[in-house]
């Protein structure tokens, strides 16, 4: 019973609902429906507050309604800030012919319901954060113009039923993430005027079908992986005017269709992979405006001319493959083309004179072709030039100084060319300049007084040049200045006091030259430095207490100078993360305080006057990777503390007075790469623990007090190339596991009471080659004939041992053997015939038993077995052959000595080019491992800012970002 009466209710309230709806005209309904969508809304500014049940709907806010007050037309909510999801309620408020809520933070899904509204005009819901895909049922809206609900994150395909919106005007889906294919059905969009569908993950070719959407003007898809050609039916598009296809997969070539947009303003292909010439044709779009063909596979010759593209502001070309020169006949007079690109092509030929024509270039880039001869003297005629790129050309000649009258010039990039000469002193009238790249160049003399007129500018770099003589006085008037690069070249004198009023300056590279003089004090105003490389000059003196304000330090090399006293100036700072001070006079105790520098990842103090003990605190160091402290006079045990340098990739000590034992921690460093604690006075064993280090390639610990044996356990260490174990007491025979470290070039065990003999396992170690010293030990047993598999052997002092027995003539192999000692053994019998040109001093001492040349033949031998007497015929013989080889061996050690003192230049040329921390030069590169090349360009001071870098940061902001098609278009089409 009880249902019965509430199914009666229920219809008597349904009834009442509908009788309501109805016998309200002034859309008492409409008002319900809007209430219930209110409710729906999170508002927090409260934009719908005003909608209450008291007043009427028309005064509500965002309402609006017909002109007799009889149903509501539209619905603006744009940038409400509301939040929450569109309610499917919507479908209700069938009267709407525009709804807005764009720019708010509605979330959800589209409401399928929203195909009811079959009076709606247009549908704004753009710039929310709506997820899911279009509603098919979008379709059924017939009178629907205007669909913009792009900025969101909306997925799946373009419909095709969009092609059923056939009064659509504007379809802007662009900033989603929609997939798949446009679809056919595109074309079937008659009135389409705006079609935006810019950085989706669309893919496929753009239909053929596209040439339906007679009345497009506005076509942007770029940002995309659209592909295959581009369909020469865009070509029918006649009202044209905009036509983005930029950063897509479009192949093939230019079609010459494109030619018949005569409306046409806007033309970007940028970044695809468009092949083939650039059509001739294309000179007829005379209304262009914007062409952008650059990063593209572009070939043949520029036939674009401004002479015909009268109306051309920019033109962009670069990355392709273009070649020939700039034809004289490019600019038209009275051009209005500001910005020509041609950079990172093949073009050659000389400065393009017809350039001059084009009076009103503001950004001229030729960087990255082949140009050369000199700069004309008429450059100035592009007086509202502000950017002027002609770096990474091969121009010669001075600078022209009527570059001095390109008075808004802010970026002038002539690096990379092979100009000469001196700055002009004109160049102090360009007020504007920002940034001054002349690296790489031949340019000479002084640096002009005048530049410190040039009160903007903000970037300076000169690396690599000729000039000479002082930093001008004044440097201090450049207030601007952040970069200051001077690397490589000639330039003496002292730092001038004022440039510590440079207060932005951030970095400071002054390094290769010749400065002496101490820094001055007012480097405590450079608040702002982050990194400072005085290398390789001949700074002296104490370095200045206000150093401590600095900071913002965080690169420092002050390496190869004569500085002296306390380093504590340096020590504090928290931003510090790498300081090499390597080869200067420096004294007094290591500070502590460095420890406080968390983030230090290099710590170089080689070769100073150093003393105390490597202090306690540096155990905090997590960061550091590579500490060298070699060739001081610093004392002690290494603390147990130390045990928390965990990431140490480096750690070198040699040539100090280090004491103790060698600390088992240092086996747990999972990094260690490099470990050098030669010449000191390390006592106790070596630690087996040693073994542990998976990486280490290279393991010194000679000229230390190590007795005990050697540990099996090295044969772990499977990726060593050095081992060094040199001048110590180890005792007890070689372990023959050593055979595992297979990729050991170098083995020292010299000077050691080894005993045994020669495991024949030492055979395996095929990738010895610099040396295998086992000399001065008491190693006994015969010469393994196996040692003869060293084919790469270079160097083999078996002297001062007990060796006995032949040697074997598989020794004879040893083709890359240029020294040998054998002396001092008990060997004897022949020696191989191909050791005849080793001097006698390779094989004395051998109890006169061994024969063969150098030494008497073996019938001879048998003959002054008893005494070995020589004739005065072969003293006379043996004092030439001795002269006669000494003589030889100094010539090729001097050589030697030649090629290792030009490559140990290249080596510290090519690692500070990689960085100006230079690898230790006594070693050479081959310490140089993954992990420091890596931090090696990440050091890289070249050029402060590589040209590509710049090149591309520079086409950022001066094109190809900014021109996009919300910025021709006075709204942006989301
Ligand atoms: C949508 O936004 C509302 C209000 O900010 C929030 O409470 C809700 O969790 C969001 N829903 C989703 C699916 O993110
Ligand atoms: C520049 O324009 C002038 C006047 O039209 C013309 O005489 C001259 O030849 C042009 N210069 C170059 C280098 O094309
Ligand atoms: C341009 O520079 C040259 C050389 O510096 C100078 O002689 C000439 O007067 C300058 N022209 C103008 C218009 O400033």
């Amino acid at each position: 019973m009880g249902s019965v009466h509430l199914s009666y209710l229920l219809l008597f309230l349904t009834t009442l609902g509908v009788v309501l709806a109805v016998s309200s005209p002034d859309g008492a309904s409409d008002s319900n429906w809007l209430l219930r969508i209110k409710s729906k809304f999170v508002d927090p500014y409260g934009v719908l507050e005003n909608w209450s049940e008291g007043t009427t709907i028309c005064t509500w806010n965002g309402v609006a309604c017909s002109d007799d007050h009889s149903h509501i037309v539209r619905l603006n909510l744009s940038a409400s800030g509301l939040e929450g999801p569109i309610s499917p309620e919507f479908a209700h408020l069938t009267s709407l012919r525009v709804i807005d809520l764009s720019g708010n933070f509605l979330n959800g899904t589209i409401p399928p319901a929203l195909g009811e509204l079959h009076n709606l005009e247009e549908l704004l819901l753009f710039s929310n954060f709506l997820t899911g895909e279009i509603p098919s049922e979008l379709s059924r809206l017939r009178k629907l113009q205007v669909l913009r609900i792009g900025a969101n994150m909306l997925t799946g395909q373009v419909i095709p039923e969009i092609g059923e919106l056939s009064e659509l005007r504007v379809l802007a889906l662009a900033y989603c993430q929609f997939s798949g294919k446009i679809p056919n059905e595109i074309g079937d969009l008659k009135h389409l005027i705006n079609l935006d569908l810019q950085q989706n993950s669309l893919s496929g070719p753009i239909p053929e079908s596209i040439g339906g959407c007679k009345n497009l003007q506005n076509f942007a898809a770029s940002n995309n992986r659209i592909g295959g050609h581009i369909p020469a039916s865009i070509g029918q598009l006649e009202s044209l005017n905009i036509l983005n296809l930029a950063n897509n997969s479009f192949s093939g070539s230019i079609p010459v269709e494109l030619s018949h947009l005569s409306n046409l303003k806007y033309l970007n292909l940028f970044g695809n992979e468009l092949d083939g010439e650039i059509p001739f044709e294309l000179n007829q779009l005379v209304q262009l405006e914007t062409l952008d063909l650059s990063n593209n596979n572009l070939s043949g010759t520029i036939s674009l001319l401004n002479t015909y593209l009268k109306n051309l502001e920019t033109l962009s070309l670069s990355g392709n493959f273009l070649t020939g020169s700039i034809p004289s006949n490019f600019c038209a007079r009275g051009s209005s083309l500001s910005l020509l690109i041609l950079a990172d092509n093949k073009l050659l030929g000389n400065f393009p004179l017809g350039l001059l024509n084009c009076t009103s270039l503001r950004q001229l880039d030729l960087s990255g072709n082949n140009f050369g001869g000199m700069l004309p003297r008429g450059l100035d005629r592009l007086e509202s030039l502000t950017d002027l790129l002609l770096n990474n050309n091969s121009f010669t000649g001075t600078i022209p100084p009527e570059i001095g009258n390109l008075t808004n010039l802010e970026d002038l990039y002539l690096f990379h060319n092979m100009l000469s000469g001196g700055i002009p002193v004109e160049i102090g009238k360009l007020q504007r300049l920002r940034e001054l790249y002349l690296y790489e160049n031949q340019l000479s003399g002084s640096i002009p007084r005048e530049l410190t007129n040039c009160s903007s500018l903000t970037c300076v770099d000169f690396f690599g040049n000729q000039f000479s003589g002082s930093l001008p006085d004044a440097i201090g008037r450049l207030k601007n200045l952040e970069i200051l690069q001077l690397r490589q070249n000639e330039l003496s004198g002292p730092i001038p006091p004022s440039l510590g009023y440079c207060r932005k300056l951030q970095k400071l590279a002054l390094a290769d030259n010749k400065l002496s003089g101490s820094l001055p004090p007012t480097f405590r105003f450079l608040s702002e430095l982050d990194l400072i490389t005085l290398y390789n000059n001949s700074f002296s003196g104490p370095l200045p207490e206000s150093l401590s304000l600095l900071k913002n330090l965080s690169k420092v090399n002050f390496s190869h100078n004569k500085f002296s006293g306390s380093i504590s100036p340096l020590a504090g700072s928290n931003s510090l993360t790498a300081l090499d001070l390597t080869n200067n006079s420096f004294s007094g105790p290591i500070p502590s305080e460095l420890s406080l520098s968390k983030n230090l990842t290099r710590l170089r103090l080689a070769n100073n006057f150093f003393t105390g003990e490597i202090p306690s605190e540096f155990g905090q160091l997590e960061e550091l990777r590579f500490l060298d402290l070699s060739f001081n006079n610093l004392t002690g045990d290494l603390a147990p503390s130390l045990a928390g340098l965990k990431n140490l990739g480096h750690f070198l000590l040699s040539s100090n007075q280090f004491t103790g034992e060698i600390p088992t921690w240092l086996g747990g460093i999972e990094g260690l790469g490099e470990l050098d604690l030669s010449f000191n006075n390390f006592t106790g064993t070596v630690p087996a623990e040693l073994g542990n280090s998976p990486k280490l390639l290279k393991l010194s610990l000679s000229y230390n007090t190590l007795s005990g044996t050697i540990p099996q356990e090295l044969g772990n260490l499977t990726s060593l190339n050095v081992l060094n174990l040199q001048r110590n007491n180890l005792s007890g025979s070689i372990p023959s596991t050593l055979q595992k470290c297979q990729k050991l070039y170098e083995l020292r065990l010299s000077e050691n009471n080894l005993t045994g003999s020669i495991p024949f396992e030492i055979s395996s170690l095929s990738e010895l080659q610099v040396i295998l010293d086992l000399s001065k030990n008491h190693l006994s047993g015969g010469i393994p004939s196996s040692l003869g598999n060293l084919v790469k052997l270079e160097r083999l002092n078996l002297s001062f041992n007990e060796l006995q027995g032949k040697v074997p003539q598989s020794l004879g192999k040893l083709s890359s053997l240029h020294r040998l000692n054998l002396s001092y053994n008990h060997l004897q019998g022949q020696i191989p015939s191909t050791f005849s040109g080793f001097p006698l001093s390779s094989f004395i001492g051998n109890d006169h038993k061994l024969c063969g040349p150098p030494l008497l033949t073996c019938s001879e031998l048998k003959g002054h077995e008893r005494i070995w007497q020589l004739s005065k015929a072969g003293v006379v013989g043996i004092t030439v052959a001795i002269v006669f080889t000494s003589t030889v061996i100094c010539m090729v050690l001097l050589y030697i000595m030649l090629r290792l003192w030009c490559n140990w230049k290249k080596v510290t040329i090519s690692c500070s080019e990689t960085g100006g921390f230079e690898s230790k030069s006594r070693e050479g590169e081959n310490w140089v491992y993954g992990e420091e090349i890596k931090s090696g360009q990440y050091w890289n001071t070249t050029s402060i800012v590589s040209s590509k870098e710049k090149q591309i940061s520079k086409e950022t902001c001066m094109f190809h970002y900014s021109v996009s098609l919300s910025d021709s278009t006075e709204k942006p089409l989301v």
